[in-house]
């Protein structure tokens, strides 16, 4: 096996762009994080950005306030403007507490020198109307404005969202579509509504969409946009090999590195399937992405045949051994310990055929000599990158070394397996990678959240080519 040659750190670059100052301040041991770096979530990704939230008079106004809170805790800055029908279902002072920013009602009750309801509109990087009533959205299709709430959607050319919530004849009344399919020709991103019991009291569409949908749908709106057209499979969690109906050989892999993989390439953009574990959480419901769940090794491929990916990152630990035969019932232990001879699976990532322009990355879980084990998987499954990371409790291996040092002789070296970070990866919050790729470059990905880390993989799967095969 030839030795990864250089190294060349995949760094922090903030949206996509790695910046030589970077690059030769970390060499030099300082310490310069992008701020996605610590991001623990997808919704850290509107950590610092300036969401402006029109809340509507519907009786869904209350559960704005959550949404609010949820960006604010995000790191956003939120500030909410009322309509006057709005304030009889909730007031102000309660968006001002949680946000500890300005909210916005009368047009006419702040005389400052300023014209707010302009000032607000250059301020906001996103306007979010949710709910959005019947009639507040014929006023945005119709560019009426003649509130503080209507004059601040006209006149904001950040992009535009809205999330309706009536009761389901008004949502289906043709006025109420025509309005809608006018918001969304001209690029207003509508957030579709759900189904169930409505404040009227009928069971039907026009819910106000899930908060976590809403939220998710901002963020992707205010992303990097660099995944934008491309579709993204990716896989997550155990497989679990059934030997009775009841027991499983499974693997300790939670499956939150292949979620937070799914999550991020979706906020910056990618059309996105998530082929997970049965322990894998379905994520919300989200345009774009679509969440399939599997039992076994054999599903898994099967599913990953039926999707038409142009990048797979294979963040799944899929069992490599299956019990030869499945017992239907229960095995009872009367018949003292039953003997359970194993079958191999098939190797998905060989298993898959390679299309031209198709990337392919995988994920090595090592206890032990990660790099040439990952460089050794990277040629054997014929993959575009692998990303390594440790399972299980560390075995032997070389005594601490400084980070920075190892870089620096890493021209000619294969550096040690590497002894920082937080150890086993599996069932961990945190994940400290390491990247090899085709043309034996190698570079690191420090230890952060799991989120942050996808981020940052994601930045360096950016930029590569699928090799010719
Ligand atoms: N993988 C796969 N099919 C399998 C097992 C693993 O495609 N049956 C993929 C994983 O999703 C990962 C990569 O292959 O992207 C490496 O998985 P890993 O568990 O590290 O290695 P294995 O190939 O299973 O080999 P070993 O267990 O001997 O280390």
């Amino acid at each position: 096996m030839s030795a990864p040659k250089s190294h060349n750190p995949a760094g922090e670059p903030r949206r996509g762009h790695a910046s030589p100052h970077h690059d030769r301040a970390e060499a030099a041991g300082a310490k310069i994080q992008s701020p996605s770096a610590s991001w623990s979530s997808p919704l850290h990704s509107l950590s610092g950005r300036r969401l402006a939230l029109v809340v509507t008079g519907g009786v869904a106004a209350y559960k704005a306030a959550e949404l609010a809170r949820m960006w604010t805790r995000a790191g956003a800055e939120v500030r909410v403007v009322l309509t006057e029908n709005a304030a009889r279902f909730i007031t102000p002072l309660t968006f001002e507490s949680l946000t500890g920013q300005p909210a916005y009602l009368d047009m006419w009750d702040r005389p400052q020198f300023e014209i707010e309801h302009i000032s607000l509109a250059n301020w906001a990087e996103a306007a979010v109307v949710a709910p959005a009533t019947a009639d507040f959205l014929a006023k945005m299709a119709h560019g009426l404005a003649d509130d503080f709430a209507s004059t601040f959607m006209l006149a904001a050319d950040c992009p535009l969202l809205a999330a309706p919530a009536m009761n389901s004849r008004m949502l289906a009344a043709p006025a109420t579509r025509a309005n809608l399919q006018t918001l969304a020709e001209r690029g207003v991103t509508l957030i579709a509504p759900g189904t169930g019991q409505l404040a009227c009291g009928e069971v039907g569409d026009g819910r106000l969409a899930d908060l976590e949908t809403i939220a998710l749908i901002t963020a992707r709106s205010l992303g990097p946009g660099d995944f934008v057209g491309r579709a993204v499979a990716v896989t997550a969690g155990s497989t679990r090999e059934p030997w009775d109906d009841i027991r499983f050989l499974a693997n300790r892999s939670t499956g939150r590195m292949g979620l937070a993989l799914a999550q991020a390439a979706w906020l910056r953009g990618a059309d996105v399937t998530l082929v997970a574990g049965p322990a894998v959480p379905a994520p919300p419901a989200l345009p774009g992405f679509t969440f399939q769940a599997v039992e076994t090794t054999v599903d898994l491929l099967a599913a990953l045949r039926e999707v038409d990916f142009q990048t797979l990152i294979m963040a799944a630990a899929p069992a490599d051994f299956r019990p030869a035969e499945r017992t239907s019932g229960k095995i009872k232990k009367g018949g003292g310990a039953p003997l359970l001879p194993l079958a191999a699976n098939p190797d998905i990532l060989k298993s898959l055929p390679r299309e031209p322009g198709r990337l392919f990355v995988g994920f090595a879980a090592e206890d032990d000599d990660l790099l040439r084990r990952a460089e050794a998987k990277l040629r054997d499954k014929d993959l575009d990158l692998v990303a390594a990371n440790r399972a299980g409790p560390r075995r032997g291996g070389a005594p601490p070394q400084p980070r920075h040092g190892r870089a620096a002789s890493a021209e000619t070296e294969v550096p040690s397996p590497p002894t920082s970070g937080s150890g086993d990866a599996f069932a961990a919050a945190d994940n400290h990678l390491w990247l090899v790729f085709r043309d034996g470059r190698w570079s690191e990905i420090t230890v952060r959240p799991k989120f942050a880390a996808a981020w940052a993989l994601l930045d360096v799967v950016r930029t590569l080519r699928p090799a010719d095969r």
